[in-house]
C-alpha cells in the first residue's frame, strides 16, 4: 500500500481493483459479498496511514474511473467521486463557478473529500453540497440530499458502509480571473506553512475545539522530532514527513510520543485525524520509553 498513499507506508493488500464505471464497481462489490472478502474504498490515498502487514481483502480505488463530470442548469456540477479535487477546482474555475477555490492545493478525490468532510481556509465541502449517491454491496444506488447527510468536523456520518458514488454540488456563478487569483492565494499561503514537498498524510491530528494541534506540538518542543524514518515536520509540527523507508509502525509510535507529550504540557487529548487501517506487523511495533 505504499504506492498508493501519499504516506508512501503499508504492507500489501491481498487484491486491488479499479473499477472504471458503476457496472465495474457493481461487479466487485458482487463478487466480494459471493466470496465473503471485505471491501476497502481508497481514493488517493492522502488521508490514510496502512499499518505494516497491509489490508486484508479488496481494496477499490476509485482513481481510475468514475471521473465524469458536467455543469448542471442553476450553477451547479455533477461529479463523480473518483475526480480528483485538483480536477473538480479547476472545472469548476474554468466554468466560472465559484465556491471551491478552498480546495486549491487540497490533494484527494472527490469520494475521499466527501468521507472526511475535507476542509481548509475556512471553507467545507459539506457547503457545497446539494445530494449525495451511495452504492451498496448489493449494487444499489440511492440518492441522498443534504439535509439528510450528518456532517462535522472532518466527517460524515452517512452510509459509512456504503460507496460513495458521486454528487452534485450548488455553487455560484463568479468572475473566473476572481477564482484563480483567489485559488493561487490560497495556494501560496498552503505552501508557505504546510511542507507539501514531502511524503505525508497532510494533518496527522484534528484540531481540539478552540485549539491548534500544530500550536500544541510546537509549545511541546516537538518539531523535528524522529522515530525511525518518521519526523514530525520542521514547518508544521501537525505534519509527520516519511523521509524514505519508514514503517507505519515509526509513525505510529512518533503520533503517541506527540500525543503523550501534548497530554502532559496542556491536559488536552490529540484525536488522530489520518485513518489508520489494516494490521499490525508484530515485528515491526516500536515501544519507546
Ligand atoms: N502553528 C504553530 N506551529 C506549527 C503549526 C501551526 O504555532 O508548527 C499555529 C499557527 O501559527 C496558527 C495555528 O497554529 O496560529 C493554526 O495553524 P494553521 O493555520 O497552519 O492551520 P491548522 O489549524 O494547523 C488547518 C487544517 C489544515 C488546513 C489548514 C488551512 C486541521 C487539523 N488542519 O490547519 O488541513 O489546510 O487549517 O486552513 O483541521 C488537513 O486536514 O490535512 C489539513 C492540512
Amino acid at each position: 500500500m505504499d504506492r498508493f498513499t501519499t504516506f508512501g507506508v503499508g504492507g500489501k493488500a491481498d487484491i486491488i481493483a479499479y473499477p472504471q464505471d458503476r457496472a465495474d464497481l457493481r461487479k466487485i462489490h458482487k463478487l466480494a459479498k459471493e466470496k465473503g472478502v471485505s471491501a476497502f474504498m481508497i481514493g488517493l490515498g492522502s488521508n490514510l496511514l496502512v499499518k505494516d502487514r497491509g489490508i486484508r481483502g479488496v481494496v477499490i480505488s476509485l482513481s481510475k474511473g468514475l471521473r465524469t463530470i458536467k455543469t448542471l442548469p442553476g450553477d451547479r456540477l455533477y461529479c463523480e467521486a473518483g475526480l480528483t479535487l485538483a480536477g473538480l477546482a479547476a472545472f469548476a474555475a474554468n466554468n466560472g463557478l465559484g465556491g471551491l477555490e478552498f480546495l486549491s492545493g487540497v490533494p484527494g478525490t472527490v469520494g475521499g473529500a466527501l468521507r472526511m468532510n475535507a476542509g481548509a481556509f475556512g471553507g467545507e465541502i459539506k457547503d457545497v453540497i446539494e445530494d449525495v449517491s451511495f452504492m451498496n454491496c448489493e449494487g444499489e444506488i440511492k440518492t441522498v440530499y443534504r439535509e439528510d447527510v450528518s456532517f462535522s468536523y472532518r466527517e460524515m456520518q452517512t452510509g459509512a458502509e456504503d460507496t460513495i458514488i458521486s454528487c452534485t454540488l450548488a455553487l455560484f456563478k463568479k468572475d473566473i480571473k476572481a477564482i484563480r487569483e483567489e485559488m493561487k492565494k490560497i495556494a501560496l499561503l498552503r505552501s508557505e506553512t504546510q511542507p507539501l514537498n514531502k511524503a505525508t498524510a497532510g494533518s496527522v491530528f484534528k484540531n481540539p475545539p478552540g485549539n491548534s494541534a500544530g500550536r500544541l506540538i510546537d509549545e511541546a518542543g516537538l518539531k523535528g522530532v524522529q522515530v525511525g524514518q518518521a519526523k514530525i515536520s520542521t514547518k508544521h509540527a501537525n505534519f509527520i514527513e516519511n523521509l524514505g523507508g519508514a514503517s507505519a509502525a515509526d509513525i505510529m509510535a512518533l503520533m503517541e510520543l506527540m500525543k503523550d507529550r501534548v497530554y502532559k504540557k496542556s491536559g488536552i487529548s490529540l484525536e488522530a485525524e489520518v485513518k489508520i487501517v489494516g494490521q499490525e506487523d508484530p515485528n515491526k511495533i516500536r515501544v519507546l520509553q
